[in-house]
């Protein structure tokens, strides 16, 4: 079902369900959001993605996390302010307590002159640099490996393999926690045959037609399992898939 709200004085068409902040960036509006990815569920854990939002039959303006906001028939939306962004900054500088030197942060930093932070840096977290979004968990689980988990709470808080272990039994190596880490802290290392990740190494899946690294064996096998297909049925790159076509596309007797 559809409703209409209204983002910035214009009015827009959204699903019911959807959250504010997804209808906002489709309207073109740049909301930073650090914890957000749409394929996972969302904990509104950075708050950055404040917005104001006011009801309809009601006469108050709500600031509020917009990644965990749903939209409704009649909102009212409003992605910057003074207010917005007062408070924004302020969350800002929370997290930088723990990420003082993360690019990204530096980035917004700049953007909300936040200049210099009022809160002493985090000295002693597990992982430098990691701003405890979990999103690094809930990729994981969505993938079905469920191979971290978020350890501790308050300040001894942190993410990494369950129970604290060095190692995490359950991971593949995919890499897509690495990936999706919106402060780039999770070490993962790379060599032309291993990759390395959460105190474990895996070895790389080669392309048989480039040599390039396609996955780790354990995440290709996997994958294969799923699909009920032998480990070593598919083991080329997207590239060398691409040309493969493009080739017997170009072929006389195709
Ligand atoms: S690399 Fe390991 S921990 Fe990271 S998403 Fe893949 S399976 Fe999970
Ligand atoms: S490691 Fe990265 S993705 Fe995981 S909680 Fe920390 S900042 Fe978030
Ligand atoms: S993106 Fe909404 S709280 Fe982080």
């Amino acid at each position: 079902m559809n409703v209409e709200l209204i983002v910035d004085d214009v009015q827009v068409t959204a699903e019911a369900g959807e959250s504010v902040l997804d209808v906002a960036r489709h309207a073109g509006r740049d909301i930073p959001a650090l914890c957000h990815h749409e394929a996972v569920p969302t904990i509104a854990s950075c708050r950055l993605c404040l917005m104001e939002v006011r009801r309809p039959g009601r006469d108050w303006v709500q600031l509020t996390t917009s990644c965990d906001y749903p939209v409704s028939a009649g909102l009212v939306v409003v992605t910057d302010s003074a207010r917005i962004r007062k408070h924004r900054a302020m969350n800002l500088e929370l997290l930088l307590r723990r990420a003082p030197d993360a690019p990204v942060l530096r980035q917004l930093a700049a953007q909300l002159d936040v200049t210099e932070p009022r809160f002493a840096p985090v000295t002693d977290a597990p992982l430098p640099d990691c701003i405890l979004c979990e999103l690094c968990v809930r990729v994981c689980s969505a993938l079905g490996y469920n191979a971290l988990a978020a350890i501790g709470r308050g300040a001894h808080k942190s993410v990494g393999p369950p129970f604290g272990q060095m190692e995490a039994p359950d991971c593949v190596g995919c890499g897509s926690c690495y990936e999706a880490c919106p402060t780039a802290c999770i070490p993962m290392e790379d060599t032309a045959t291993t990759r390395a990740i959460w105190g474990r190494t895996f070895e790389l899946l080669a392309c048989e037609r480039c040599g390039r690294p396609i996955t780790t064996e354990a995440h290709a096998a996997t994958m294969a399992a799923k699909a009920d297909l032998p480990v070593k049925s598919d083991h080329l790159c997207d590239v060398c898939k691409r040309r493969i076509v493009s080739e017997r596309l170009a072929s006389p007797g195709r």
